[in-house]
């Protein structure tokens, strides 16, 4: 069992060891949008493939959504998972349409990030 000081300092400093399948460490653009704080944050709801430490359980694991939903779909979910499941806890990542407070007062993404954040979804078949 993890001691308090333990947990605080796991919770600070999560150990995020990103590795692709054969164990290299991955590099793309999306997949470093993906795990930064700032920007899309996904490890805060979501597994991601070959990411250990901390694994959020609030909405489903990434591995094999290639395999789920076409590239269209996949950017719906990122940009405005609203479209898609109206009652979702998914933020809005490419518009805050119908948001009043939103933080940042944009879109958190680019279309340009998205479309990045796409490329690594649909590598992961
Ligand atoms: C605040 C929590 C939260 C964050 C942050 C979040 N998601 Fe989600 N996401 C969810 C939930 C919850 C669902 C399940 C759908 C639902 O219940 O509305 C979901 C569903 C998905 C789906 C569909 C998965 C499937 O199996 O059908 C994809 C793809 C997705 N998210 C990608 C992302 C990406 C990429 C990011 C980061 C840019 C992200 N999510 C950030 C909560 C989140």
């Amino acid at each position: 069992m993890k001691t308090a000081m333990t947990l605080a300092m796991t919770l600070s400093h999560p150990m995020v060891f990103a590795q692709g399948a054969a164990g290299v460490p991955s590099t793309s653009a999306g997949f470093d949008i993906m795990v930064s704080r700032q920007m899309g944050n996904c490890l805060a709801c979501h597994e991601l493939p070959g990411v250990a430490g901390l694994v959020s359980t609030f909405g489903p694991s990434l591995k094999g959504v290639a395999r789920k939903w076409t590239r269209a779909e996949l950017t719906q979910w990122v940009k405005d998972a609203r479209h898609i499941q109206p009652q979702t806890l998914m933020p809005p990542f490419g518009t805050s349409e119908g948001l009043t407070k939103a933080n940042p007062p944009r879109a958190i993404l680019s279309d340009a990030q998205i479309s990045q954040v796409v490329d690594t979804l649909q590598s992961w078949q």
